[in-house]
């Protein structure tokens, strides 16, 4: 795992929006897997800038890593948080757009036409963000690292970040997700994991110092060949070497 420390969030996102841009225009038909949440909001919105700037994607594919299990177009599903900060804000379309349905009626039926998704688009990148308990997507601390395509049960702490994130009243926040497991996020050609904010500052620590173990789940990453880790200097803040 190559480890890249930047300033702050801002840096982040430019290296980010580089490593994307980047992948377009290497190879125009590229498979393309987001994450949502606090890390990536502004690089989707400097993503779509950069499409309606003239960056061709009409050959491309955009899919996610995980949703919520509810109603599609929550505030907080990852249906809506594309649509609002990347889908609704470009003038062209990629070739295709996959999600995981938040409300589909048969869950393993839904697992299976995902599933399937994902063995016919190869991804070239997965971008991935961190829980502050160390997950990626919603594998949670414990999960096998065997893992495939499921719904999983949100922990305590990912909860509290959603609700924060997204200001929900305690009822209304989503307890389950489908997420890629382990196997998925693996297959990526490459995996670019980023982390930002003083929140992060001890999974990131778990992750870099640590072994790798299904109590960290992100430290998985080390084991595979082209994983890019992004930090920040107040994530990196507890690193031994910084
Ligand atoms: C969430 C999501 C992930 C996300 C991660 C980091 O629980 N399941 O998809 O990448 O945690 O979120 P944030 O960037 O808001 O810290």
């Amino acid at each position: 795992m190559k480890l890249l420390k930047v300033k702050d969030y801002n840096e982040m996102t430019d290296i980010l929006l580089q490593y994307f841009s980047n992948q377009v225009k290497r190879k125009s038909d590229s498979v393309l897997s987001f994450t949502t949440g606090a890390t990536t909001k502004r690089f989707l919105t400097g993503f779509a800038d950069i499409i309606n700037a003239g960056l061709d994607i009409s050959h491309c594919t955009f899919l996610n890593l995980d949703e919520y299990v509810g109603e599609r177009e929550m505030p907080y599903s990852v249906y809506s948080f594309m649509h609002t900060y990347l889908y609704n804000r470009i003038d062209r379309k990629p070739k295709n757009i996959f999600g995981l349905d938040a409300q589909a009626p048969d869950r393993d039926e839904e697992l299976k036409r995902y599933e399937f998704i994902l063995q016919r688009y190869k991804r070239d990148i997965q971008l991935l963000g961190l829980g502050t308990n160390g997950h990626i997507g919603a594998n949670e601390p414990g999960t096998p690292f065997d893992s495939k395509l499921f719904v999983a049960d949100s922990c305590i702490s990912t909860k509290e970040a959603t609700k924060k994130l997204f200001h929900l009243k305690d009822n209304e926040v989503p307890s389950q997700m489908y997420t890629m497991g382990f196997r998925e996020i693996m297959a990526a050609d490459c995996i670019i994991l980023a982390a930002s904010g003083k929140s992060k500052a001890e999974a990131v620590k778990k992750v870099v110092e640590g072994d790798v173990t299904e109590d960290v789940p992100a430290s998985i990453l080390k084991k595979h060949g082209n994983s890019i880790f992004i930090i920040d200097e107040a994530a990196g803040s507890l690193l031994k070497e910084r």
